[in-house]
C-alpha cells in the first residue's frame, strides 16, 4: 500500500501526536498541546503535511514562516516506513508551499545528538550550520 501526502488536517491531531511521542528525537512540549497546533496551522495554512498509509498516520512534518525565513518542526516517520522516501516527500511538500509564498531559506532544529535524523537532512541536500547556535528565553 502506498502512502499518500495530504495536509495536516487538525482532525488527525491525535494519531499525530502519538506518533511524535512514539519517534526518538522528537522534543515535545506545551507548544504541542492541540490548541497550540490549532493556532499554529491557522498561522501557516496549507504548509504542513501528513503521510497516509490505509487509514494511519505514519508520517508528519510541520513547516511555517515568520513572513521571512521559513521553519520546518517535528519530522517523524514511524519505524515501519522508513527508508522509503516518506520523510523526502513531506520535505518537498513543505518546501513546495513555502516556495510559494515568497519564502526562500528554510531552517530547522535538531538534537546535535540525532545522527540518523542529521544524516537525513544531509542527504537531502541541507547544509549543517556550525557557525550557529540557538539562544532562547521562555517569556
Ligand atoms: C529521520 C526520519 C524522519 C527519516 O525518515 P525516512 O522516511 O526514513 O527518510 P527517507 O526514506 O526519506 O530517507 C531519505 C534519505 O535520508 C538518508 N537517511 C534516512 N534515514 C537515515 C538513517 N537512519 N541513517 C542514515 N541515513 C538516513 C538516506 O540517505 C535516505 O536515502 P536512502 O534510503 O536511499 O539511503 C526518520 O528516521 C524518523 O522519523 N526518525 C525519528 C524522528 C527524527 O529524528 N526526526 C528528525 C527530527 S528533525
Amino acid at each position: 500500500m502506498n502512502p499518500t501526502i495530504y495536509p495536516f488536517d487538525i482532525a488527525v491531531y491525535e494519531e499525530v501526536f502519538a506518533l511524535w511521542k512514539r519517534c526518538e528525537g522528537v522534543g515535545l512540549s506545551d507548544a504541542d498541546s492541540k490548541e497550540s497546533i490549532v493556532t499554529y496551522l491557522k498561522r501557516n495554512p496549507g504548509m504542513s503535511f501528513v503521510a497516509i498509509a490505509g487509514e494511519r498516520i505514519i508520517g508528519v512534518l510541520l513547516a511555517g514562516h515568520d513572513g521571512r525565513r521559513g521553519y520546518m518542526h517535528h519530522l517523524a516517520v514511524d519505524a515501519d516506513w522508513r527508508r522509503q522516501g516518506i520523510a523526502r516527500l513531506l520535505v518537498g511538500n513543505c518546501l513546495r508551499a513555502l516556495k510559494a509564498t515568497g519564502i526562500q531559506k528554510t531552517h530547522i532544529f535538531i538534537f546535535a545528538d540525532n545522527e540518523s535524523g542529521i544524516a537525513f537532512w544531509k542527504s537531502v541536500g541541507w547544509t549543517f550550520r556550525t557557525d550557529l547556535r540557538i539562544i532562547s528565553k521562555t517569556i
